[in-house]
């Protein structure tokens, strides 16, 4: 549990971290890539899903998205003029399988393989993240991550695909934000697949953190020097008044959000005082699952974006609480509250609580409604505002020997913004969706005179 603070960091100076801190931009497939039926890909959940309608606000889909898939080599070439170190990305898995126990897709491989050397060429790092969210639609039909055997597949499409890179991809993150995989696309119904069920969110959550454990030693097996781990989104959570009640329902959602997916991953299985709060909806684990689980990793992933203010809500499913909109303070135009502050208080309860060893920030954005100006300009000084804060909150974290080792922004360029479309852009580059053209935003001209020093 943590307290709101009032002072908002400033803009530090690169120098003023370590030298070796690393500087990335992050982005994913299904958000980016487009070319949703090229070269072999098949259907993703995601595609099912936004072709429903009423599912995605504006009606679009990924199909096209940023055509990255044909244009990336301008969007490295962007990356590396805003000298960034590092890029994380994402590997769509429907490109490199369209049907259970089948061979890898080598145009799918081929892709990727080719993105690589283009991040090598450009002396960007590459971050792979393995799994952000765009399942094979085939795999939802034999039940998705409900179903045990979708932790075998993923491991086939992880051999596959840390053999194909993993000569030249040392960083690899197993999954992108277990609990909105589990529970917005399981539970709320807000992401895809879309099902409305808390105990199969609860068993997508196990299989999803079992196939993180058993990716591990496969990882390591294929990759010499690998260093691997996994990318929760976590909030500070913080109860909605000093009520005994909403103290309780502070504590009953921190317990599924927060040492739900913490606790098991270090060792420590699932909290019981939540296990006995889900009652019957409590996942089926098998003997050896938690040891699995609870494999070393190297580092953590930590996306951050704003603080949780928690209500109790008798009733409510499904654990009698709900998370109020902040009233009286700062927000971006998703709602989302501005406290920079607290992503130095998340890092050091992590720290405090579990010891992970090295942490990045591997998300952190904000979404504003930008607006090309006249001379082709977009001066996006609130996101410029929100990414220097935040920096000054992370460089508090660093001061205080918490051992956070680089910081990726979300996003690199524009995206598709799950079921909100194409109308939220939380991108350092603006996309002009009819034409294409790529526009460095102030934010990311702040980024590039940041990372050379010059700020
Ligand atoms: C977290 C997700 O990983 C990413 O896909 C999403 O676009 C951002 N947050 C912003 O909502």
């Amino acid at each position: 549990m943590t307290t709101p603070h009032s002072t908002a960091p400033t803009a530090p100076s690169r120098a003023e971290f370590p030298r070796d801190f690393l500087w990335g931009c992050a982005t994913s497939s299904y958000q980016i890539e487009g070319a949703g039926s090229e070269d072999g890909r098949v259907e993703s959940i995601w595609d099912r899903f936004a072709a429903t309608p009423g599912k995605v606000r504006d009606g679009s889909n990924g199909s096209v998205a940023c055509d990255h898939y044909h244009r990336w080599p301008e969007d490295l070439d962007i990356a590396r003029g805003m000298g960034l170190d590092a890029y994380r990305f994402s590997i769509a898995w429907p490109r490199i399988f369209s049907a259970s126990g089948g061979k890898p897709n080598e145009r799918g491989l081929d892709f990727y393989s080719r993105l690589v050397d283009g991040m090598l060429e450009r002396g960007l790092q590459p971050w792979a993240t393995l799994y952000h969210w765009d399942l094979p639609q085939f795999l939802q039909d034999q039940g998705g991550w409900n179903e045990r055997a979708t932790v075998d597949a993923y491991l086939a499409f992880v051999d596959a695909m840390t053999r194909r890179l993993g000569d030249r991809v040392q960083h690899w993150i197993t999954h992108n934000e277990p609990w909105c995989t589990a529970m917005i696309g399981n539970f709320e119904g807000l992401h895809a697949p879309g099902l409305t069920d808390f105990k199969t969110a609860l068993q997508v959550c196990h299989h999803v953190l079992l196939s993180h454990g058993k990716a591990v030693p496969l990882i390591r097996a294929n990759v010499p020097g690998a260093q691997v781990g996994i990318s929760l989104s976590l909030h500070p959570v913080r109860p909605a008044s000093a009520s005994a009640a909403d103290q309780a329902a502070a504590e009953r959602h921190d317990g599924l959000r927060y040492r739900w997916f913490l606790d098991p991953l270090y060792g420590r299985g699932y909290p019981a005082a939540t296990m006995a709060q889900v009652g019957d909806a409590a996942p089926s684990v098998l003997p050896g699952d938690m040891e699995a689980i609870a494999v070393p990793t190297d580092f953590l992933g930590v996306n951050y974006y704003f603080p949780e203010t928690i209500a109790d809500a008798p009733g409510a499913a499904p654990l009698g609480s709900r998370v109020l909109a902040p009233a009286s303070v700062e927000t971006t135009a998703l709602g989302w509250e501005v406290a920079p502050q607290g992503m130095t208080e998340l890092l050091a309860r992590i720290e405090n609580d579990y010891h992970p060893g090295d942490m990045y920030i591997t998300e952190n954005g904000s979404c504003y409604d930008d607006q090309v100006d006249g001379s082709g300009e977009v001066n996006d000084t609130d996101r410029r505002r929100y990414l220097q804060r935040h920096l000054g909150a992370l460089k508090d974290a660093v001061a205080s020997g918490v051992k956070v080792k680089g910081y990726f922004a979300w996003s690199l360029i524009d995206n598709f913004e799950w079921a909100e479309g194409y109308l939220r852009r939380f991108g350092l580059v603006h996309i002009d969706y009819a034409t294409q053209q790529r526009r460095l935003k102030a934010s990311g001209k702040w980024y590039r005179a940041f990372l050379k020093d010059e700020t």
